[in-house]
């Protein structure tokens, strides 16, 4: 399809979702899935999409510390799938092909508020008792301040769900953060970077069955990756920004299916990164670049104050083997405007927060779980955690309050972004093996010593990239809720099928039978 101009459309702001009513208890919101058009770009026509509230992104939820949220997340969206749904996967082929389920990434909550990927319903389907069509989840919001986000979960759908528009973003607050003084209100813009395809008649684009499909594949079927041509910022297609100069507090997610961005300013400007997945770091880092993994979450302040009139881009660095057609190594556009409306009192501060580090607990566990490549019954690439099924028994129970190391080891070429629900866990460090001699005899013989993780990704974290062919360590603790969760790669080609599983956090009782 033709190429779409780019920074053509302003970028969205997203609006604050007012909750229906606010008591002692906490906060209460309606938030309902529906199919929605709109329009993602200038000179494309009105695209479908499913939306919370009709809006993709979803509405910006914010939260404060302690005080819990509840949300009824109501399901009205279509009978039929506007993706092409492989029912070969998961026994999928005895469901409803439309199904839900809300997960809010990187909160603490209980198993029944998780979004557990079988929790899953859909608009008045009946299993065996009554209907039901929404679904009420408790966020306690008893952590720190976060840039956290919500998602689609259900089994074997997730890729499509969250493609056609199932995401939005949640910011919580705390008293640590603002008392920093950094740059809020209009100065503070949460951004979901997202990649998408799109037919001439602006009807999303997602392939049917891999590139390479032979004639015996299910139609349709699973591909192991999916890369977007067309860059999408809060809903829009390429946008730009004007922004006044002086400083700005970007609050950045990829909310991408698979693709990873190498973030950077073309006019050579830092990145001055303040916060990850679980919040502030404990100081700032400056950045000159940034790789952001899907689902991963940046909270960086950039500087704009010398830049009065001038035009800077947020570029994605597509890396020296990049094809020069490729597209992709745009993100938004800034316009700094030639001055500022109010004199910026805002603060860069290099000390941050506080960050404990867990290495001083007592390790009951230490992981080994491998990342794997197989191939399924129609010669598919299935990617499995352990040589293990989503649907095999729970091998991983840690105990409640109990801290372990789990160590990823990448049998695979690429990377994997690993996510963990329920915990936000610090990297330890990477360390190198011979892959080759790995998949040959399953010894496992390092070739470095190991590697602490970058000073951006040493506080809390719920998502982290595992390069091919290193051994990565994260310590976490397990707590504060027992119950049934799930780890999993957060490439959504990847999670569906079937790099996903549960573990369960477990009482000493438990334990002893
Ligand atoms: Cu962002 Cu299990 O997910
Ligand atoms: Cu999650
Ligand atoms: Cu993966």
């Amino acid at each position: 399809m033709q190429r779409l101009e780019k920074f053509v459309d302003p970028l969205p702001i997203l609006n604050t979702l007012q909750p229906n009513k606010r008591t002692k208890q906490g906060a209460y919101y309606d938030i309902t899935m529906e199919a929605f058009k709109t329009k993602l770009h200038r000179d494309l026509p009105r695209t479908t999409l499913w939306g919370y509230n009709g809006q993709f992104p979803g509405p910006l939820i914010e939260a404060f510390r302690d005080e819990p949220v509840s949300v009824t997340w109501h399901n009205e969206l279509p009978d039929r799938h506007i993706l092409p749904v492989d029912t070969s996967i998961h026994g999928l082929d005895k469901l409803p092909t439309v199904r839900t389920v809300v997960h809010l990434h990187g909160m603490e909550t209980t198993q029944e508020s998780d979004g557990h990927p079988e929790a899953w319903y859909t608009r008045n389907f009946q299993i065996t008792g009554p209907t039901f069509s929404k679904r009420t989840f408790h966020y306690p919001n008893h952590q720190r301040s976060t840039l956290l986000w919500y998602h689609d979960h259900a089994m074997g759908l997730t890729r499509l769900n969250v493609y056609a528009g199932l995401a939005g973003m949640y910011l919580l607050r705390d008293k640590q953060e603002a008392s920093l003084n950094l740059p809020s209100g209009e100065y503070e813009i949460p951004l979901m970077i997202t990649d998408r395809s799109f037919h001439p008649d602006g009807s999303l684009s997602y392939p049917a069955q891999p590139a390479d499909a032979g004639p015996n594949l299910p139609y349709p079927s699973i591909v192991p990756a999916f890369l977007g041509d067309t860059v999408v910022v809060n809903g829009k297609v390429w946008p730009y920004l004007e922004v006044e100069p002086r400083k700005y507090r970007f609050r950045i997610l990829n909310g991408s299916n698979t693709r990873a961005y190498q973030l950077f300013l073309d006019d050579g400007s830092v990145l001055h990164q303040i916060g990850s997945d679980g919040g502030l770091l404990r100081k700032r880092v400056d950045m000159e670049i940034i790789g952001l993994q899907p689902a991963e979450r940046i909270d960086v302040i950039v500087d704009f104050s010398q830049l009065a009139g001038q035009t800077i881009t947020l570029k994605n660095n597509l890396g020296p083997d990049a094809d020069p057609a490729d597209e992709m190594g745009d993100i938004i556009q800034f316009r700094v405007t030639n001055h500022v409306k109010n004199k910026d009192s805002s603060n860069l501060p290099s000390n941050l927060s506080y960050v404990p580090s867990l290495k001083q607990n007592d390790i009951s566990t230490v992981r080994y779980l491998k990342l794997v490549g197989s191939a399924d019954e129609f010669d598919r690439p299935l990617l499995l955690l352990n040589h293990l099924k989503w649907h095999d028994p729970v091998t991983e129970k840690p105990k409640l309050d109990s801290t372990e190391i789990w160590a990823f080891v990448n049998t695979t070429d690429f990377s994997h972004p690993i996510h963990i629900h329920l915990v936000q866990f610090q990297v330890l460090d990477h360390q190198t093996f011979d892959l080759e001699r790995f998949n040959e005899d399953g010894t496992l013989i390092f070739t470095g010593s190991p590697e602490a993780a970058s000073p951006n990704n040493r506080s809390w974290k719920d998502t982290i990239e595992v390069p091919a062919g290193t051994v990565t360590r994260v310590i976490a603790n397990f707590g504060p809720y027992t119950g049934d969760y799930v780890w999993h790669c957060h490439i959504l080609e990847h999670e569906d099928y079937d790099m996903m599983r549960p573990f369960r956090v477990i009482t000493d009782d438990e334990d002893k039978k």
